[in-house]
């Protein structure tokens, strides 16, 4: 339905348009009949379509739950998360869904966040480049996205209102580049803003984030929906660049904004752009035909299956006791076989069409041999011994133990964080009591976030991470132990040691109202590299049942101009007996640059099905943003010239092959000499040297050579009082004169 939408806005008066920016109710926009501006619908996303049955309801319709963002981040599978985005379109269409409430693309700053689940990783660029994909592929079929929660919604503490205090290069180069990415690649039909604070302002009514870098900078062409409840002052939010309120109605928010408009505190102006916005993407959803057809549900858990078949992370495999062989008698012990724990809670809870069943599944491929059973763990807090030693009993009569351990959700959901990264102490106890009887023990682990695992991580042999897998996840999982899937997943964010290792944990989950994140742009593995410390398993970390070589690492050119940017080629075998993927990482480290940078950072990655014996040739291109950061100091990123290592790794841990190359900068930047300028600031800019040089030579002649060292972390002007003998001027007039001259020069 194709509508000239600028002349539509000149016919709706003002309480029409200031009704349009807040919802009907708790899923749908406002229709306009006299004008046919229809209604449209969203839901909850991400990893499934939550369509409620009655708007007022909480009850949804059956849809396929895929495997939680954490699992799918796992595969690092741009064309999986394709594949994903069009069968949740797909069902969005059956179930009559204009817009689905995803991708989550907040970083993961702490394994305690109870959200993790939802987000994809600690690293902006793999979660930017999963985000994009799934968005694409979603968008393709006429559905539209929200890219949420923007920005930094990093816990659950206090999310409503907590103030997170970031500095300007870590909000670039970690917290929001991964919604840059997307939203540049993707645009998604919508952004979601998030609940917290940045820096003091409200995101909902956030004009620096919502204004000026989403939509002036990144060139953001759709709409900005509040968080369900994030709005504060309606009126402030629209000036601030947020386009519709959730839910709805809100009558008396409606008649401040049509009160604030004719008194001429709110410009008409900023409310035509939303009500313009809004109506571009509601033309848009109503020109895909919502058919009721219903969708292929059958296919859709296979898909599902596939998927999490992919996500799964093989952690551990000493002795090669995974894949099971046949004929193994199994002890099967964990109540969470039985009763899948696959996804998490919140507003993500999707209503699945059906739910495989770890144990059926285990047993169906188990075939002749009888599968034992112990539950080993109840599903409220507590401890129980007699559960475990009937496991444990369990446990000796089997050849190997599998140990099915998911995470409870009174500890793991939306709402609230995690208090440590912990498994029950039930848990705990229950695989060191089995381990001590049965060397054979596999642990397969349900969880949204990182876990601590010192407590028994070498007393078991083998750890299966199934994360939170999805209603098809029991059959992934049985295809993983028995070797009818290959497991190709790899960490998507850190396995620390202990929490207090973690990055954030002096300053986590804040206080009085306010959480500064101290580490800056040292989250996951760029901390943990800067501090040299030993993790329990490392970003990028993930094992199969084959073997991969690496070999011919090559760049397309040695020395290069940062606009053209680079290719990069290398070569990959299977080296093993079965066929088997494997994910290529490419990190970027950078030999000196004038600001502090991580060792490394991840700037290219793939995904190759090699069959045994098999070489592949994988490229990757890296852009100019690929060497560059964000400075403060410029407003702007920078490439600098300079020597960069292209590192080849098998994870973030283990860098196999490595080139260096020479990257000619031709960015001009502007001179930022001020007069607090230090000496070695100006000695650092071109411009400030040539000028200062003179005039520089004339103190150091007086004051000695000596002198200089001390003197070249101070402003100009003490150095130049002290040492005034032969100078022209007066230290001030002289500072003054150059910075004009500097001005001059940009
Ligand atoms: C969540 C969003 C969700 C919305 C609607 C909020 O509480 O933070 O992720 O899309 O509710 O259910």
């Amino acid at each position: 339905m194709k509508r000239d939408i600028e002349q539509l806005v000149t016919q709706l008066t003002l309480t029409e348009k200031a009704t349009l920016c807040t919802g009907a109710n708790a899923w749908q926009t406002v229709a306009v009949e006299r004008l046919g501006i229809p209604a449209i619908t969203v839901s909850d996303g991400p990893h499934g379509v939550r369509r409620v049955t009655e708007m007022m309801s909480n009850e949804s319709h059956p849809a396929t739950c895929f495997p939680t963002a954490s699992a799918l981040a796992a595969s690092w599978d741009v064309e999986l998360l394709q594949q994903l985005g069009h069968a949740l379109a797909e069902e969005c269409l059956a179930l009559d869904v204009d817009i689905l409430l995803g991708p989550g693309n907040n970083m993961k700053r702490s394994p305690l966040c109870g959200r993790n689940f939802e987000y994809f990783s600690e690293d902006p660029f793999l979660s930017g480049e999963l985000a994009a994909s799934y968005i694409q592929a979603v968008q393709s079929l006429g559905v539209g996205t929200s890219l949420k929660h923007f920005a930094a919604n990093n816990q659950e503490f206090q999310r409503f209102v907590i103030d997170a205090q970031i500095d300007e290069r870590a909000l670039r180069e970690i917290y929001l580049a991964g919604f840059e990415r997307a939203v540049k690649q993707a645009q998604p039909w919508t952004v979601m803003c998030a609940y917290n604070r940045v820096n003091g302002d409200y995101c909902s009514e956030h004009a620096r984030l919502l204004n000026s870098i989403l939509k002036e900078e990144w060139g953001f062409e759709g709409f900005v929906v509040s968080d369900w409840g994030a709005v504060h002052d309606r009126v402030a939010a629209l000036a601030g660049g947020l386009d519709l309120e959730m839910p709805g109605p809100r009558p008396e928010r409606v008649q401040r904004v049509i009160k604030a408009a004719q008194a001429g505190e709110l410009d008409e102006q900023v409310l035509d752009e939303a009500v313009k916005r809004l109506l571009h993407v509601i033309f848009q959803a109503v020109e895909t035909p919502k058919d009721a057809q219903g969708f292929d549900v059958a296919a859709h858990h296979q898909l599902a299956r596939k998927i999490a078949g992919e996500s799964l992370v093989l952690l551990k495999n000493e002795g090669g006791l995974l894949p099971l062989q046949a004929g193994q008698k199994l002890a099967l012990i964990g109540s969470a076989a039985r009763e899948a724990h696959f996804q998490g809670g919140g507003s993500s809870h999707i209503h699945p069409t059906r739910v495989d069943s770890p144990y059926d599944e285990i047993a169906a491929l188990a075939g002749e041999v009888e599968l034992l059973f112990a539950p080993g763990y109840q599903a409220e807090p507590g401890r129980d011994q007699a559960l475990i030693d009937e496991a444990v009993s369990c446990a000796q009569e089997a050849e190997v133990a599998l140990l099915y351990i998911a995470l409870p959700s009174y500890i793991e959901s939306e709402g609230y964080d995690r208090q440590n990264m912990r498994l029950t102490a039930q848990q705990e106890a229950l695989i060191q009591a089995v381990a001590a009887v049965q060397p054979q023990t596999v642990v397969i682990l349900n969880n949204g976030s990182a876990i601590e695992m010192l407590e028994w991580i070498d007393l078991v042999p083998a750890v299966l991470e199934a994360w939170m897998m999805g209603q098809a996840g029991g059959g992934a999982i049985a295809d993983v132990l028995f070797g009818r899937v290959n497991p190709s997943g790899k960490l998507a964010e850190t396995f620390p040691l202990r929490l207090a290792d973690t990055p954030a944990y002096l300053n986590f989950p804040g206080e009085n109202g306010v959480v500064r994140y101290g580490e800056g742009l040292f989250i996951g593995y760029r901390y943990y590299d800067a501090r040299q410390q030993e993790v329990l398993f490392p970003f990028g970390h993930g094992l199969s049942y084959t073997t991969f070589a690496y070999s011919q690492l090559r760049v397309s050119a040695e020395k290069f101009n940062a606009p053209d940017g680079l290719q990069i080629s290398v070569d990959v075998t299977n080296t093993g007996d079965v066929a088997g993927k494997e994910i290529v990482q490419l990190y970027v480290h950078d030999q000196e640059s004038r600001l502090v940078r991580p060792e490394k950072e991840l700037k290219g990655f793939a995904k190759v099905t090699l069959a045994p014996g098999e070489t592949q040739t994988v490229t990757l291109e890296l852009d100019t943003r690929a060497f560059a950061y964000y400075d403060p100091a410029y407003q702007q990123w920078i490439t600098e010239s300079g020597a960069f290592d292209i590192l080849i790794g098998r994870s973030s841990a283990d860098i196999c092959l490595q080139a260096t190359v020479q990257l000619e900068s031709t960015q001009q930047l502007p001179c930022i000499l001020t007069r607090e300028s230090t000496i070695h600031e100006w000695l650092a800019d071109p411009r400030g040297e040539q000028l200062l040089q003179p005039l520089l030579q004339q103190v150091i002649a007086q004051a000695g050579t000596e002198f200089m060292r001390f003197a070249g972390d101070m402003p100009l002007e003490p150095v130049m009082a002290w040492y005034s003998k032969n100078l022209p001027d007066t230290p001030e007039q002289i500072i003054t004169q150059l910075l004009a001259e500097l001005a001059k020069r940009q």
